[in-house]
């Protein structure tokens, strides 16, 4: 059976086969977390886009779009917090100048209950082996399924060896000092899920974590060798490193004219809260749209376009009654998690977690994560938060602008509460792609049957709708198959294709997601009929030639 790994490389070597995703600047070697999309990438990510802004936007009455500029006045990002709390902790080699994420190298043991500070010093002799043992399988394992099975493995080790040890090492936090470590272990989940991510070679070449002031819990370990080099204390203190690209508007390229490409397109929606309210007749609760590129300066962009540094947004600001937010929150938690499923995502491998309270963002009322199982892991596609009035107040107080609503029914003023729903266009691409991947048998042209790989894409994401081929390139029909493609690209996106064997062609249709192919073969001369054939059933049907779009555009729901 193929394991994830294997799974999580046929999806990257078809999605770069068939043109839906290649790495950015390839020829020159590529640039570690960007990519471009293809022809078929490019037709999904717009379907994707196009779902999404019908459904939150076009067909609802209190929600409108909005399209800001990237870079902005860098004031925003001072009121947003994102110029003094968007960063990451870093690490650098003295040696080998390398650089790390702290919580790559780092790694904090935290328990829920005290736990008496020699711990460490009693892990029985075995579990040591076993652990030392594990670590070395750790740094050679190359993938990612190798080391979700080497750790699983030390897990159940460590449950029968020795209970104790099992606490400490179940949650990781990153930090960069041991107070953070101490507030970082209390919020952290989301952070622990990042570090079961890390590439293999980073994440066990140990713990560091000195000792709180009056914690009881942690403890000091050496400071760990540089994860390149190997050369022992090579590393330096962590720093923090803000994630924001920075860029310079103008002639002159000093701090005055410094500015920043957008990490979230949310900032640009509550910039421009009071013009769109002054220039439309909406009333609360009502909403303001944006899909839009963002730029993170990840340090470890992973996972496949699932973290890059270049992405795609698709965010909602719904403004609300402070008094009616929980409600819109579990409206948009509910209707975001079935958005997803709606367009194909097997609701057993869709997860809605609620943020614990200590998670949460301190400006932050409530947060779910909308969770979709990758084959590397369980991992966000969106995120909904209640941010309560913290960004509209923020930006008021910095601006000095009036954010505040105004009912004329009961003549209240208040700044009102925002429900976000935040997804990721990327991520949500790359799920739709790893669920619709499939494997199954096809008969060839003597019937035998053969491998086939095929793309069950939901209708309305499908790059292609229908493949319009003509048997042979003779006998009038590929004049009669062209005339269907006509009149079938006037409404969708539709191919032609008339090389090689229609098995094959079928084939090709298959890993690109076409949920029908029409070939116009020997028959049709005779009696105007064409065979449609169904991708996921591979079922053929003769249907009139002239009712083939009909035919179509009803099954597709288009
Ligand atoms: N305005 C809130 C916000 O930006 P976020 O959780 O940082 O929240 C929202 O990002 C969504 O953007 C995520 O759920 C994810 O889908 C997408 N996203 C965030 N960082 C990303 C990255 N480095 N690469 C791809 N997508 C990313």
């Amino acid at each position: 059976m193929a394991t994830e790994q294997d799974l999580m490389e046929k999806i990257v070597s078809l999605a770069k086969r068939r043109g839906f995703i290649f790495p950015s600047s390839e020829i020159y070697g590529g640039i570690n977390g960007f990519w471009d999309y293809g022809p078929l990438g490019v037709e999904l990510k717009r379907n994707i886009k196009d779902a999404w802004w019908h459904d939150v936007v076009r067909s609802r009455d209190n929600i409108v779009g909005l399209d800001c500029s990237i870079i902005m006045n860098p004031k925003v990002w001072e009121a947003s917090g994102h110029v003094v709390n968007f960063n990451d902790p870093l690490v650098d080699c003295k040696q080998c100048k390398a650089r790390f994420r702290a919580d790559h190298v780092y790694l904090v043991g935290y328990s829920p209950t005290p736990v008496p500070p020699s711990l460490f010093e009693e892990v029985p002799a075995e579990n040591r082996r076993l652990k030392r043992e594990m670590e070395a399988e750790l740094v050679k394992a190359i993938s990612q399924a190798d080391k979700i099975r080497i750790e699983r493995e030390f897990d159940e080790l460590m449950t029968v060896n020795d209970q104790r040890l099992r606490p400490v090492l179940q949650k990781t936090v990153s930090a960069t000092t041991p107070q953070e470590a101490v507030a970082a272990a209390r919020l952290t989940n989301r952070q622990a899920k990042q570090i079961g991510n890390l590439p293999v070679s980073y994440v066990f070449p140990l713990t560091v974590l000195k000792r709180p002031e009056g914690g009881v819990w942690s403890r000091a370990f050496p400071r760990p060798d540089c994860p390149a080099c190997g050369v022992p204390e090579a590393l330096t203190d962590a720093r923090k490193f803000n994630m924001m690209f920075k860029t310079f508007v103008g002639a002159m390229e000093d701090s005055s004219a410094q500015a920043y490409l957008r990490p979230e397109t949310a900032q640009g929606i509550f910039a421009n809260y009071a013009n769109v309210l002054d220039t439309s007749r909406l009333k609360i609760p009502f909403g303001i749209a944006q899909i839009g590129k963002a730029f993170r300066n990840e340090i470890n962009p992973r996972n496949y376009t699932f973290r890059s540094r270049e992405f795609e947004q698709m965010e909602i600001e719904f403004f609300c009654h402070p008094s009616e937010a929980d409600k819109w929150y579990a409206y948009w938690r509910d209707a975001r998690f079935k958005w997803y499923v709606d367009h194909g995502l097997k609701s057993d491998k869709l997860h809605l977690r609620d943020h614990e309270k200590d998670e949460l963002a301190h400006y932050a009322r409530a947060c779910a994560d909308v969770e979709y199982a990758f084959p590397f892991g369980l991992a966000e596609l969106e995120g909904i938060a209640n941010r309560t009035d913290f960004d509209l107040k923020a930006h008021a107080d910095a601006s000095g602008r009036d954010m505040t609503y105004f009912d004329d029914q009961t003549k209240e003023r208040y700044v009102p509460y925002v429900i976000e729903p935040s997804g990721g266009v990327d991520r949500a691409a790359l799920a739709f792609l790893c669920e619709a991947y499939e494997e199954d048998e096809a008969p060839d042209e003597k019937g035998n049957p053969q491998r086939r790989t095929v793309l069950r894409f939901h209708p309305r994401l499908a790059p292609i709708k229908v493949a319009v081929f003509p048997l042979v390139r003779k006998d009038g029909m590929p004049e009669k198959a062209h005339a269907i493609w006509e009149a079938c690209r006037e409404h969708f996106a539709a191919f032609y294709d008339e090389k090689g064997a229609v098995g094959r062609r079928y084939r090709r249709q298959d890993e690109a997601g076409t949920p029908f192919c029409v070939t116009v073969d020997g028959q049709t001369a005779q009696d105007g009929t064409v065979t449609v054939r169904d991708r996921d059933s591979m079922q053929q049907v003769r249907v009139p030639a002239e009712g083939v779009l009909a035919y179509v555009r009803e099954r597709l729901h288009l």
